[in-house]
């Protein structure tokens, strides 16, 4: 991008709410996934937005059919940029209520919520403390830890020799979603299923198709919840199934509302993540030397390629009037997180374009922040050091293969393949 843009540049028409100012209404396609580009730095073009000139709340017509349903957002959304007011957000559950985020399975008629993503104070905490004994730190150490260098001891161990892979389709795709199905104890066979799925709800924009794959899914959790209820084993969904919540067994809705969000969050985050980071360190050798040379820097260089690839934006409903920044929002009132502008907030982070695996106090949005912070963020982040740890152990110094496109999807839908060479001695 050679100019930076201006508001004037996005503005749009829209019939918005009376509460909406008109030169507020702006068209954030661009800023949230849907454009792809070429660029070292991905999320460059929507940095801008963070400035100290753009207006706190900004708003965003709906974009596509069909969506509105899940997020709550027919009739448009409040866009929030800079950190300081995205940290409310997050953080002030008063006012911002996460009733029905992500609830993709409303547009097949289900009534069950995403536990616990969904799920606001106090219910949350009952939820998210028997979930996390699975996914906490010291659960992730002794149990996770060692599958994860296993697997990763074979998958490295097979394409060093070789000299090239396709990083996106043949290894991201592939290592953090074997994690993930090992340690819910999902049949290693519904892997491409699985993906197809996922691919559908959330990438393919198609009312039907998502129908489709929503049925799918479902209907494959539940014969599988039921199947863990005769035959209990030592993985998450059986203890799910069999846990117990304040002295009591969960419900039938509780069970798939949990088994199917960690289905929803766990399967290609991590994926999208590490495809982006192995497009960065391809493109910018220099990092890749830096890491190398200086494995202690890899726990901050996670931390940073978390913080500059926000492959996620997060949504939240008003629980009722109130006055902000001079606008009044209603009860009812949809809000986006746009995590690419605020965790290049020049106001929080200093040099924020910079990849600076040295950066201290980074406590960036892309795992979000307050109650509902990722779940997952453990083991996540220990899937990507323990990913590069190993890695710079394993494959020297490694390139794009020539003539491959390297363009990418800022956001989870990402990259499909990135093939990647190096010199094998
Ligand atoms: C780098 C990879 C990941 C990213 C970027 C990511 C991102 C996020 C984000 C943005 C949220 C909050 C959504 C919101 O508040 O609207 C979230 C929540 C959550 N994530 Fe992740 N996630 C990742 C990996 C995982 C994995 C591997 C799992 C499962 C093992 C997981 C499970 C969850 C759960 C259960 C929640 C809900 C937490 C709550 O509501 O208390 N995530 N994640």
């Amino acid at each position: 991008m050679t100019q930076t843009p201006t508001l004037d540049d996005i503005r749009v028409d829209f019939d918005a709410p009376d509460n909406v100012p008109k030169d507020r209404i702006v068209e954030l396609s661009f800023a949230m996934g849907g454009v792809p580009n070429d660029l070292v730095d991905p999320y460059e073009p929507c940095g801008w937005l963070s400035g100290p000139d753009i207006p706190r709340l900004l708003f965003n017509p709906p974009s596509r059919q069909g969506l509105g349903a899940i997020s709550g957002n027919q009739r448009g959304n409040w866009v929030v940029t800079h950190y300081e007011d995205i940290n409310r957000v997050y953080t002030d559950n008063e006012h911002f209520s996460n009733k029905g985020t992500a609830e993709f399975q409303r547009l097949i008629g289900e009534t069950f919520p995403s536990i616990p993503l969904a799920i606001d104070p106090p219910d949350h905490s009952k939820y998210r403390l028997f979930l996390t004994q699975f996914l906490g730190p010291a659960t992730i150490t002794r149990v996770m830890e060692p599958v994860i260098r296993d697997v990763l001891d074979e998958m490295i161990g097979e394409i060093a020799p070789k000299g090239e892979v396709d990083m996106a389709w043949d290894f991201a795709r592939v290592f953090p979603v074997r994690i993930f199905m090992g340690m819910m104890g999902f049949p290693k066979e519904m892997f491409d299923d699985f993906l197809e799925w996922e691919w559908n709800i959330l990438h393919s924009g198609n009312l039907e198709k998502m129908q489709w794959a929503l049925s799918s899914v479902l209907k494959f959790l539940r014969g599988f919840i039921a199947e863990k209820e005769v035959n209990p084993d030592e993985f998450l969904t059986s203890s799910i199934v069999h846990g117990t919540i304040q002295g009591r067994r969960f419900t039938e809705d509780e069970k798939i509302g949990m088994v199917w969000f960690l289905w929803l969050g766990g399967l290609d985050t991590v994926a999208a993540t590490i495809a982006q980071m192995y497009r960065r360190m391809a493109l910018q050798p220099e990092l890749q030397r830096q890491l190398r040379e200086h494995p202690e820097l890899i726990n901050g260089a996670v931390e940073e390629f978390l913080r500059t690839q926000p492959i996620l934006s997060s949504a939240r409903t008003a629980t009722k009037d109130f006055e902000w920044h001079g606008i009044q929002v209603k009860k009812g009132d949809s809000f986006s997180c746009l995590n690419p502008a605020g965790n290049f907030d020049p106001a929080r982070f200093k040099n924020p374009r910079e990849f600076d695996p040295t950066r201290t106090g980074n406590r960036h949005f892309t795992l979000v922040g307050g109650i509902h912070s990722c779940l997952g963020g453990h083991l996540a982040r220990r899937e990507l050091r323990i990913l590069l740890e190993k890695w710079f152990q394993k494959i020297p110094e490694f390139r794009i293969k020539p003539g491959a496109d390297t363009s990418v999807f800022p956001g989870l839908l990402s990259i499909r393949n990135l093939p990647i060479v190096w010199d094998v001695p």
